[in-house]
């Protein structure tokens, strides 16, 4: 399973690409409007710049003829951009017609096997089932992801389901053990993926136990 950060701080992302293990970058409007010089365009560029992976930049307009030609225009802002549709709707349209342009399209807001399914048909890159966020209303989020893997499995669609609305490290867990493609996380929850109290401890025990040998 790859990791996606799952943010538009410049900062976090800089951090984040030191250590080599993110393969691209989520953004919505709701994460680009927290930083304060959130000019949309020039994050975006930036952040393609900083990450050379995919860069999923969501429209901001509803109705397909308009997603379409923002989409359009959103792509040419950097080569790695990834257009992100939100699911269902008219806005199936929008990914078809933008994927036989081909650019490259995260069908997101997914939370459904039929949304996901629908938008692999539609030639999505891309299908973000949102897990918290269906765990939030008591539904099993991860199950949707694991259900939507073993189909796209089944039939062979080439299609990659990225597990978003992570919130925790436990959510990235189930999401490889459910066969995720990606699952794209916020900077707070990649932190708590690589601590763990007892390396921390044993870190210590290690460097105290070679100093008093060392002193003899
Ligand atoms: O990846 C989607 C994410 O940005 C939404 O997360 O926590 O607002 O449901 P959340």
């Amino acid at each position: 399973m790859r990791i996606f950060l799952d943010t538009a701080n410049i900062d976090q992302i800089r951090q984040a690409a030191k250590l080599c293990i993110i393969s691209g970058i989520t953004t919505n409007p709701s994460l680009v409007s927290k930083e304060a010089a959130a000019d949309y365009q020039n994050t975006i560029k930036e952040i393609c710049s900083i990450i050379p992976g995919p860069v999923s930049t969501e429209v901001l307009v509803e109705g397909a003829q308009a997603m379409i030609e923002q989409g359009r225009l959103i792509s040419t802002w950097a080569p790695n951009v990834v257009i992100k549709i939100p699911a269902s709707d008219g806005r199936v349209l929008a990914t078809s017609v933008l994927t036989r342009d081909n650019i490259k399209v995260n069908f997101t807001l997914c939370f459904s096997l039929n949304q996901a399914l629908l938008g692999a048909l539609a030639g999505a890159t891309y299908v973000s089932p949102f897990v918290g966020r269906l765990d939030d209303i008591g539904h099993d989020g991860m199950q949707v992801v694991k259900d939507i893997v073993d189909v796209f499995n089944h039939y062979q669609l080439p299609t990659e389901v990225i597990a978003a609305s992570i919130r925790h490290p436990q959510h990235c867990v189930a999401a490889a053990k459910a066969g995720a493609h990606i699952a794209t996380v916020p900077y707070n929850v990649l932190m708590q993926m690589l601590h763990h109290p007892l390396t921390d401890i044993g870190v210590t025990r290690f460097l105290a136990d070679w100093q008093s040998v060392s002193q003899r």
